[in-house]
């Protein structure tokens, strides 16, 4: 997979994609990452990336003429099929069945970061195919959240987790939460391991590893377990059961 971004700060991003997943993904080509500064396509001496809104007020915007250019660079590059997608809080936000379409698709990205008080509204509807958030809250860079995605989406590329299955059994895969981990030793400051899982016993290890999810996910996120109850695929009896049974370990 093919992702284009296009920031100001390429060093930020050369940077964080250098470690772990991302850092393999990368040397293993299994992901390329090319970015383009719309810095390197100013023509004034001062190099300018940025300008002041019309109608005046507080804040600056990135300077049109330099993001067209580099935009249209990584889409000369890309080709007319790429998904064009700038970072913004006034996108929709991002979620995992949304990574999930991408990674299995495999098409390629352009990835616009914005910067100061963002970009010139026309860009968007000339260029933009889709805007994306990564949540209710404003950073001060499209860096971080292009980060987010890229990680996101890496690490359901197949092959490159190491163990494929860790990414089907991660939080949202399912629709549920993760069920909790635990590793040695086998007692902290007087927290014990559940036994089940010392047992050896692969169908109990798994049910209680389910009926967690379900009791997490309960607890924590109802709205993802109304959410499978309504997709009728992913709701059977055995779901139920382990829940009513985590349910009423939980009150006693
Ligand atoms: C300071 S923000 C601009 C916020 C903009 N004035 C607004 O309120 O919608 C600068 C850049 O950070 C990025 N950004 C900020 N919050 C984000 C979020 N929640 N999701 C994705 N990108 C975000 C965007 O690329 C944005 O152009």
């Amino acid at each position: 997979m093919n992702i284009y971004l296009i920031s100001l700060f390429p060093e930020l991003i050369q940077q964080a994609t250098s470690f772990g997943v991302l850092g393999r993904a990368i040397k293993q080509q299994q992901l390329t990452l090319k970015c383009f500064n719309p810095r390197d396509y100013t023509e004034d001496k001062h190099r300018t990336v940025d300008d002041r809104p019309y109608g005046g007020g507080p804040g600056m915007l990135m300077k049109v003429e330099p993001l067209y250019k580099a935009i249209m660079a990584a889409k000369e590059i890309a080709g007319n099929k790429v998904k064009v997608v700038y970072l913004s809080p006034q996108g929709k936000l991002v979620n995992q069945k949304l990574l999930v379409n991408i990674a299995a698709a495999g098409d390629d990205l352009i990835l616009i970061a914005g910067r100061y008080e963002g970009i010139d509204e026309r860009i968007i509807e000339l260029l933009v195919d889709e805007e994306w958030s990564i949540g209710d809250y404003v950073i001060s860079g499209g860096e971080f959240s292009a980060l987010v995605v890229v990680d996101a989406i890496t690490r359901l590329i197949p092959g490159v987790l190491g163990d494929d299955e860790s990414a089907l059994q991660d939080s949202f895969m399912q629709g549920l939460l993760d069920y909790p981990h635990y590793t040695r030793p086998e007692t902290i400051n007087g927290q014990i391991v559940p036994q089940v899982l010392l047992s050896g016993d692969h169908k109990a290890i798994q049910d209680w590893r389910l009926k967690q999810a379900l009791g997490r996910t309960w607890l924590r996120r109802p709205d993802l377990l109304d959410a499978i109850k309504i997709d009728d695929s992913r709701w059977d009896e055995e779901k139920a059961k382990l829940l009513a049974e985590f349910k009423d370990e939980y009150q006693q």
